[in-house]
């Protein structure tokens, strides 16, 4: 019979913004450990390729829909100049006042991670890094390898359609918020893929480390 109906109906709210708003406010998220991942990923690809460069930007990083910031501070407290969007005021409050607590001078950014990618594009302003992590507006992605310097590292991490029909009860249900199988090799063909890797046991979780050429073509 599927999920039960006040799960559907969580879900599908789950793309609104007063939604994640009140699950801010409720405590249902919010500041927490850094993601082992995202750990990973600084190690092996974020501090060889980019903490040794000296091009403008590349110790920059923006963690697009990053919620109360917890990638982000863990980011600012490894060296990097860090902003955070998100669309929800709540989370972005938890995470001034952990960057506040770290004397850290996190740059927040509230606004649609459409907007913030966009207007970071027409102002031509890049990072060195961009993350993000469970979340998906398709009309997005294309934005990211505009924003990054060349050289510039993309991580992007979030369910795939695998996830519902493996029966995780986590992650969305609307397919506008579920990556499709390779979809995430596919929008960035141009970009050199260091690691791809799609969870298909028990969750189903894409997840793409890319970095953009080191100079124009
Ligand atoms: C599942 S949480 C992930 C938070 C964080 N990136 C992490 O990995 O823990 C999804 C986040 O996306 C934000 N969000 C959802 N839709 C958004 C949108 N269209 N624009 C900006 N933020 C959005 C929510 O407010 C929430 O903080």
């Amino acid at each position: 019979m599927g999920h039960p109906i006040p799960d559907r109906l969580k879900e599908m709210a789950g793309s609104d913004q007063q939604h994640w708003n009140q699950r801010y406010l409720a405590g249902e998220f919010g500041f927490r450990e850094p993601d082992p991942f995202v750990m990973e990923t600084h190690k092996n690809y974020l501090e060889p390729l980019l903490l040794e460069s000296d091009a403008p930007d590349a110790h920059t990083g923006l963690d697009l829909a990053g919620g109360a910031g917890h990638h982000a501070i863990w980011l600012m407290q490894q060296g990097w100049r860090m902003t955070l969007a998100d669309w929800s005021e709540p989370a972005l409050e938890i995470a001034k006042e952990k960057a506040a607590a770290n004397s850290l001078p996190l740059e927040i950014v509230q606004g649609t991670a459409l907007d913030v990618v966009t207007q970071s594009a027409q102002r031509e302003r890049r990072f060195g890094f961009v993350l993000v992590s469970f979340f998906l507006d398709r009309a997005v992605l294309p934005w990211l390898p505009k924003i990054l310097i060349h050289g510039g590292i993309l991580l992007y991490r979030t369910y795939t359609e695998d996830n519902e029909r493996l029966g995780n009860p986590r992650g969305p249900r609307n397919p506008e918020h579920l990556l499709r199988s390779q979809e995430l090799l596919e929008v960035y063909r141009g970009m050199r893929i260091l690691h791809y890797n799609e969870t298909v046991a028990k969750k189903g979780v894409a997840e793409l480390i890319a970095q953009q050429p080191l100079s124009s073509p």
